[in-house]
């Protein structure tokens, strides 16, 4: 598609709804009931999203944009010019325009699931980077994909930017699963540019995802709303409400919805009982150390080659890189 002289296409690999429904019975019928924190980004979802961002107590955010912004020069020179940038979970795209402007790709390629943010970041992205050639591709990440398109385009190497500490949604071995996953995309020769959240004092953390506005409150909430919305349940979301807590053992938030009372719900003709304190788990958010962010690098076929923090140790930039001769991992 030509749009005012950029090179922007649009591809749409959407999992189909019939897929969230599976996923929302299997999940709830779970001993510990479950929904994955994919679901947070409907409309409502992404918009509470980005009201999250911009908290008091919500530090991740504005920690990661300022060190994109005083350090964007370095990273760019890491990286170097010319390469294919493949974003996952683009989001706003507040940092991307940061990265992009200083680092010159030859080409873009966001992935995400939200549709409509997706095509507006892009149309946004497109207005400021008129050469920039974009391929939005709006598909789950979580799940493999193909783009035969990125295998024609002759970049100097392959960068994936994953900002954000959107990786700390996946559990450890998950999380080592997507990045061999990522090491596989990129190549030898290729990098990770990847925004990870630091363990540091439990207070902190709880208050970001505890705010006093009740934001984030409402940000999980909208996940029943969604259900009820998209697939026809019955969930009274006044009987319901927002916990969530440091689990210093596993090092991660975790995010639920307790059951005020005892309960049924009916999800597309399924009745679902719930106990008055039972919880669906719907978020982890993993906080890693340096040491412990790239040792699970490596473990992937990653090579630490530098990390950026903030001066209060909140936040981490890895750049990784897959050493030029190094072959696939876990293939022969
Ligand atoms: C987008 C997954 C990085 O874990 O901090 C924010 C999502 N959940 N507040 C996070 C979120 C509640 C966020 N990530």
């Amino acid at each position: 598609m030509e749009r005012g002289g950029s090179r922007f296409s649009f591809h749409d690999l959407r999992p189909d709804a019939g897929g969230f429904l599976e996923d929302v019975i299997t999940g709830l019928s779970r001993p510990q009931k479950e929904l994955s924190p994919k679901y947070f980004y409907d409309e409502r979802g992404c918009e509470l999203f980005e009201a999250i961002c911009g908290l008091p107590e919500y530090y991740p955010t504005r920690t990661e944009i300022a060190m994109m912004r005083d350090r964007v020069g370095e990273m760019a020179r890491h990286l170097g010019p010319g390469c294919l940038l493949i974003e996952y979970g683009s989001g706003s795209g507040r940092k991307t325009r940061i990265l992009i402007d200083a680092l010159q790709p030859l080409a873009y390629v966001p992935i995400d699931i939200a549709a409509r943010q997706l095509a507006a970041s892009c149309a946004e992205l497109a207005r400021t980077f008129p050469r920039l050639a974009i391929i939005a591709v709006c598909a789950d990440y979580s799940r493999p994909f193909a783009l035969a398109e990125l295998d024609g385009l002759a970049a100097r190497r392959r960068i994936i930017y994953f900002p954000g500490s959107t990786i700390g949604n996946f559990t450890v071995p998950e999380a080592g699963a997507f990045l061999a996953n990522a090491r596989a995309i990129v190549g030898a020769g290729g990098g990770l540019l990847i925004g990870v959240d630091l363990k540091k004092d439990p207070a902190r953390l709880r208050a970001a995802y505890n705010d006093a506005q009740g934001v984030t409150a409402e940000f999980n909430l909208n996940l029943l709303a969604r259900i009820n919305r998209e697939l026809g349940s019955d969930f009274d979301l006044a009987a319901f409400r927002h916990r969530a807590f440091y689990n210093e053992g596993l090092g991660r938030i975790e995010m639920h919805l307790e059951s005020l009372k005892d309960q049924q719900v009916t999800v597309a003709g399924r009745p679902f009982r719930f106990r008055r304190g039972e919880t669906i788990h719907t978020e982890n958010s993993y906080k890693y150390s340096v040491a412990e962010f790239q040792a699970l690098a490596r473990g992937a076929g990653f090579e630490p080659v530098e990390c950026w923090s903030d001066p209060e140790r909140l936040f981490a930039v890895h750049y990784l890189t897959v050493p030029p001769s190094s072959k696939p991992i876990g293939r022969r």
